[in-house]
């Protein structure tokens, strides 16, 4: 299975920046054929299109968006279509990130309606999910997870597996520079791991799993050796194109 490097932009970064970025990126990777690794980078809605143009001609690299309303139209003011995201060369949609669960409110129905949805629309889809300090702390870490699972991945077949990426994210972790221990990541994938061969049986071992929160270049290599972990979900350190090739390449 290859390992997974997306980075998550979040709301950073005008075109320029991105355009920047992008070509000093794809300059420093220029020797260093990308076999083992595929990399996603998921800028904001204005600068996927300038990413992926950078990107056209190379192996490996992708682009994504980090959100999409389920419907290919319509009259749904403010949000971004299938169609259109197509249309500038998305290949990853994101979803149940928990930046869009706490502070945009979306239930785990809504994000299987986005799941489902993209699936058809033959994207490649991460599904985030993770728990809080305070579930963490009441011991709920498989009640979250399981929930979060069960809800999010309603109504998907076996045979949408191979687009189906999973992102372990505690929110503890997100931009706060306490990645978690080997052993937390180590025992939580495990139970997502198990949950997903529950649900899906042996096929459950193809879906890629990976961690996000406080990745860096200096941690990643240590938490792509941990059982389980198929890949990485950064944000901070995904912003400067030094880092995040760094981080492509440990
Ligand atoms: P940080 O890498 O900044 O902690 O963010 C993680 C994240 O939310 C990626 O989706």
């Amino acid at each position: 299975m290859k390992n997974l490097i997306v980075a998550n932009w979040k709301m950073h970064k005008t075109r320029a920046e991105a355009k920047d970025f992008a070509e000093k990126l794809k300059k420093s990777l220029a020797n260093t054929p990308l076999t083992e690794k595929e990399v996603v980078i998921i800028p904001p809605f204005t600068a996927i299109e300038t990413v992926a143009t950078v990107f056209a001609d190379t192996k490996n690299i992708s682009v994504g968006a980090q959100n999409i309303y389920p419907a290919q139209n319509g009259a749904f003011t403010g949000e971004i279509s299938s169609v259109m995201l197509a249309d500038i060369g998305v290949n990853f949609i994101l979803a149940g990130h928990s930046e869009r669960r706490q502070i945009c409110k979306e239930s785990d129905e809504f994000i299987n309606e986005k799941v489902l949805f993209a699936l058809k629309e033959k994207f490649r889809v991460i599904l985030c999910i993770g728990e809080s300090k305070e579930e963490r702390d009441a011991n709920k870490i498989s009640e979250v997870l399981f929930r979060q699972l069960e809800k999010g991945l309603v109504g998907v077949e076996e045979s949408d597996l191979l687009a189906l990426v999973l992102a372990y994210e505690p929110v503890w972790a997100i931009g706060t520079g306490a990645v978690a221990s080997e052993k937390e990541i180590k025992e939580t994938h495990e139970i997502i791991r198990k949950k997903i061969v529950a649900i899906f049986g042996e096929k459950g071992h193809t879906v890629q799993i990976l961690y996000g929160g406080s990745v860096k270049a200096d941690n990643c290599s240590s938490l792509l050796a941990v059982a389980n972990v198929n890949g990485v979900l950064v944000g901070g350190a995904s912003l400067d194109a030094d880092s995040f090739r760094d981080i492509i390449l440990a």
